[in-house]
């Protein structure tokens, strides 16, 4: 038999991503959801965590600055894999050192365009109708020290339509993220 995984998530926003990989992985005993780590106590994730009754942990700028207590956390979750599904904040160094090869991202465009620092949710759909670009499509990659610029695991790509909106073109790029993300998780934990 497999050994059990255990996974710890970061979210800074509605959390829907987080509900995906929880529901996808509720009958598989070799998974645990250790923690769901947020940065905003306001956030929508927040209520899901409470809905579905996973771990929340919350905390401030300042704690992640510090970061020593956080990572105190973490090394206690005993992580297998550290999954940002939505968050905003820029993965310290001394965090990515401590988990090589652990964390991984979804980003909600094609790499390297349209990735950095303030692009993310529907500023990066923006960004690329008003680019004009044909396609766009979402990307799972490892985080490393620079922002957005980890390997590349998957790219999945999603044609633009006349008439576009940011919001239709951030459906569309939900629905890859459902489908793709939890996946990658289960071939990153299992092989
Ligand atoms: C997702 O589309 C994710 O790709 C994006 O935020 C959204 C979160 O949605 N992440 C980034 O933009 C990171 N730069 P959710 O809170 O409903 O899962």
């Amino acid at each position: 038999m497999q050994s059990q995984k255990n996974i710890v998530l970061f979210a800074s926003g509605s959390g829907s991503n987080v509900e995906n990989i929880a529901s996808f992985f509720r009958e598989d005993s070799r998974v645990r959801i250790k923690g769901v780590l947020c940065n905003n106590p306001g956030a929508g994730v927040v209520d899901r965590c409470k809905r579905l009754k996973l771990p929340l942990f919350c905390f401030n700028r300042p704690a992640f600055q510090e970061l020593d207590g956080l990572l105190h956390l973490l090394r206690g979750l005993e992580p297998d894999l550290i999954i940002l599904a939505g968050f905003l904040w820029k993965i310290p160094e001394d965090m990515v050192r401590a988990f090589p090869q652990k964390i991984i991202n979804i980003h909600p465009a094609l790499l390297p365009g349209f990735g950095g620092k303030g692009m993310y949710g529907m500023h990066v759909h923006e960004a690329v109708l008003k680019h004009g670009e044909k396609e766009s499509g979402i990307t799972v990659h490892f985080v490393n020290e620079a922002y957005d610029q980890g390997a590349i695991i998957l790219q999945e790509k999603v044609v633009i339509t006349e008439g576009e909106t940011p919001e239709s073109l951030a459906g569309k790029i939900h629905k890859l993220e459902y489908k793709h993300y939890p996946e990658v998780i289960s071939n990153l934990l299992f092989g």
